[in-house]
């Protein structure tokens, strides 16, 4: 930071889990370089990525006489990410910022790529832009603080890569998938390294997000109509995703793309994992009723990402409802090798 700054004054935005954990050791790091830093704290949870908090995170910067140099730290997951890159998009027009990704999933995907946001009521990430990190310092070891649960809904993120790119690294992943889960530390540089690989290729063809990038959202169609059924409390975003893949996946093979083979080894991986595949909570109707609110049911007709095979995504435009019914009737009963 200190080559990419000439200010020598970084505010820091952080939650309290992450500041007792990292908050000391990052601002220790910031004053040797030579830089005064101030750590703003915001609650724990998703529910405080909104716009009061950004307004209070923006009277804490006026109150510290932030200037348009100054950079801000996003330290944490991807809420404070998201959030104190929207409130550095905004700030005086834009000051400059750093991402520090604590979580497996902001370190793979939310903190690569620019989109930051805010949540609004009536739905996640209504309120947002596209403002790029003047840099992403990420720190493996941050990884064996975060809780379990959360690492394996990171891992989803890390599998649909897998899905969309064919390079070996799905095989990769399941050859090394035990040693992903004790953190073994050169197998996790290497996944984490592949990803942001992927993600930055992906997001330099279509940075603002009007086609190509839509890959990145493979099993989000389905993903978020059930984060959003469980109220986004029962289903982290991940566990939501993995069950979405697979239904994607079973959509690819009722059209005739993807062999059942290929649909079983998206549940094979992602239920070593420990992650959830199958629709148990909600009905077939009941998905598809809360997938047309989603921005990526396009002027009511549906659009999924799906695989022609792995590794090969495309945007498939008005899937019939019938296919989507019967994909979601084998994610709800289908059990591998029956
Ligand atoms: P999160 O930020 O809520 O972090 C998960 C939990 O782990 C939190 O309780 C957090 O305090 C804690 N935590 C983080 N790092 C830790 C560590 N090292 N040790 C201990 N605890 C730690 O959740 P997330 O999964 O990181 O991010 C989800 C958010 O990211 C959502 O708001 C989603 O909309 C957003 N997102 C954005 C993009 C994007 O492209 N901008 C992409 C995907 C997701
Ligand atoms: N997480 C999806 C994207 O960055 O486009």
């Amino acid at each position: 930071m200190a080559s990419l700054f000439t200010s020598r004054r970084a505010i820091i935005i952080t939650n309290p889990t992450v500041s007792n954990l990292y908050g000391a050791v990052i601002s220790g790091s910031l004053q040797k370089a030579g830089f005064s830093v101030h750590i703003l704290e915001v609650p724990e949870g998703e529910k405080y990525k909104s716009l009061e908090t950004a307004a209070e995170l923006y009277d804490r910067l006026v109150s510290l006489g932030a200037r348009r140099f100054e950079p801000i730290v996003a330290l944490g997951g991807g809420v404070i990410g998201d959030l104190a890159g929207f409130v550095a998009a905004t700030y005086m027009r834009g000051v400059p910022y750093i991402q520090i990704p604590t979580s497996l999933l902001a370190q793979v995907d939310s903190s690569v790529g620019g989109k930051v946001a805010v949540n609004h009521p009536q739905g996640k990430n209504l309120i947002g832009c596209f403002y790029q990190p003047r840099a992403v310092f990420i720190d493996l070891e941050t990884l064996a603080t975060l809780p379990e649960r959360q690492l394996k809904a990171g891992l989803a993120e890390v599998i649909k890569y897998s899905f969309i790119r064919n390079d070996g690294f799905l095989s990769f992943l399941e050859k090394n998938l035990n040693l992903i889960l004790e953190l073994n530390r050169p197998i996790l540089l290497e996944i984490v390294k592949r990803c942001c690989q992927i993600k930055a290729k992906v997001v330099e063809e279509d940075e603002k997000d009007l086609g190509t990038r839509a890959i990145l959202n493979y099993g989000h169609t389905i993903g978020h109509a059930i984060e959003a059924l469980g109220g986004y409390e029962k289903y982290l975003h991940g566990e939501a995703i993995s069950i979405g893949m697979v239904g994607a996946a079973w959509i690819a093979c009722e059209l005739g793309f993807l062999k059942r083979e290929e649909v079983e080894r998206h549940e094979e991986i992602l239920s070593r994992v420990g992650l959830p595949t199958k629709l148990s909570e909600f009905s077939e109707s009941q998905v598809i009723d809360q997938m047309q609110w989603d921005k990526k049911w396009v002027s009511e007709k549906s659009r999924f990402v799906l695989l022609e095979k792995i590794g090969s995504p495309i945007l498939y435009s008005d899937v019939p409802v019938s296919v989507i019914k019967k994909a979601l009737r084998r994610l709800s009963l289908e059990r591998r090798g029956e």
